[in-house]
């Protein structure tokens, strides 16, 4: 099918969606229901339950608030809550709503059950979430028309649709809109047998021939994220059919990921440059989040949001209130000798 009637094909599936669905919908290996997403085994069960318990009583979902770092999952989530509740969804984000009547468009639109995703909710501005308070909780919204003297409040009730908020940094979030969220579930990394089922199953669809051994290094290799895994997957599998016999196996990962600049632990160029930094500039830490990006030249948001949440888990990196600090066995990973008193 060409992508022209593949977008045409998804509207007429799903008229509320958008435009930014079309890659999503076209993209195999995304799960679209409960019973095929991999782990996140506590969330899953939580959403079972509360959705068939909605449904049970006719009611609507509770508002769902879905919290992780990239790629774990939270967007295919959202999709599938909408699938099991026999739903629509609409998809938004954060920065894309600037004023409290982009979001009135939206949300009369909506119909029963429906879900709203609002992607990096964390960045709703101050006036558009004040604009959603009376939304989630009373499905209604006020709006007020005229200036001045004249001005007029006027309610408008909405059809019963369940909010499901995706973000990178709950902490971010204002503890009003926090509250209103009858569910909130952080996303974990995967851990590596999770990440070996998705690259089987990807490989699978895909019809990638792959071994045991070679599915086994790719998930180590994929920092506990199964967009990585993915991903990799797909640069594997080019290797592999030109300089390989077309089929995944230990070396295949090994030499096609040593291209990429990924090594045995998962790490990317990123993530190496940023301990390196820590070491060599500044002694191991503690160093503040500002000066690291200042050197690093890169966004404070892509070092807390994308670099700091995995090497937080391996225990590579420490938080301590007066910055970031490398641990021992970071170092012993980078092959440099230890200097001072590193953390843990
Ligand atoms: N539990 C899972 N089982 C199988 N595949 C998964 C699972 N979670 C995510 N994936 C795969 O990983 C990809 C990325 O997931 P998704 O887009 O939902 O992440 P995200 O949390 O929304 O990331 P971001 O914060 O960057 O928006 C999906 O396209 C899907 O193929
Ligand atoms: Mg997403």
């Amino acid at each position: 099918m060409t992508e022209k009637s593949w977008a045409d094909n998804v509207g007429a599936v799903s008229p509320r969606a958008r435009e930014e669905d079309v890659e999503l919908e076209t993209s195999p290996l995304r799960p679209t229901r409960l019973c095929d997403y991999v782990g996140q085994l506590n969330t899953v069960e939580t959403l079972t339950i509360a959705i068939e318990a909605a449904l049970a009583r006719d009611e609507p979902l509770d508002h769902l608030l879905l919290h992780g770092p990239p790629g774990l999952g939270k967007t295919t989530l959202a999709h599938i809550v909408a699938r099991e509740l026999s739903a629509g969804i609409t998809i938004t984000s954060g920065p894309a709503l600037e004023k409290g009547g982009d979001l009135l468009g939206i949300l009369t639109h909506l119909e029963d059950r429906d879900v709203l995703f609002v992607d990096e909710i964390h960045r709703l501005s101050r006036s558009v979430e004040e604009f959603l308070y009376p939304a989630m909780e009373d499905f209604a919204v006020d709006f007020v028309f005229d200036k001045g003297v004249h001005a007029r409040s006027h309610r408008f009730q909405l059809k019963r649709f369940v909010l499901v908020g995706a973000t990178t940094r709950a902490g971010l979030l204002s503890a009003p809109l926090r509250d209103r969220f009858g569910i909130f579930r952080s996303l974990d990394f995967y851990t590596e047998e999770e990440l070996v089922t998705i690259a089987r199953r990807s490989a699978f669809i895909l019809d990638i021939p792959m071994d045991e051994a070679g599915a086994a290094e790719l998930a180590r290799r994929a920092r506990g994220t199964p967009r990585i895994v993915n991903r990799l997957l797909k640069r594997v599998r080019d290797f592999a059919q030109v300089r390989g016999t077309g089929r995944i196996t230990r070396d295949t990962v090994e030499k096609a990921l040593a291209l990429e600049g990924v090594d045995e632990q998962g790490l990317t160029p990123l993530d190496r440059r940023y301990l390196n930094t820590i070491i060599q500039y500044y002694s191991g830490g503690p160093v503040g989040i500002e000066a690291m990006a200042a050197t690093l030249q890169e966004e404070t948001d892509t070092l807390v949001d994308v670099v700091e949440p995995f090497l937080l888990k391996i225990g590579f990196l420490q938080r301590t209130s007066q910055g970031r600090r490398v641990s021992r066995a970071a170092y012993q990973h980078l092959k440099v000798p230890v200097q001072g008193e590193p953390g843990l």
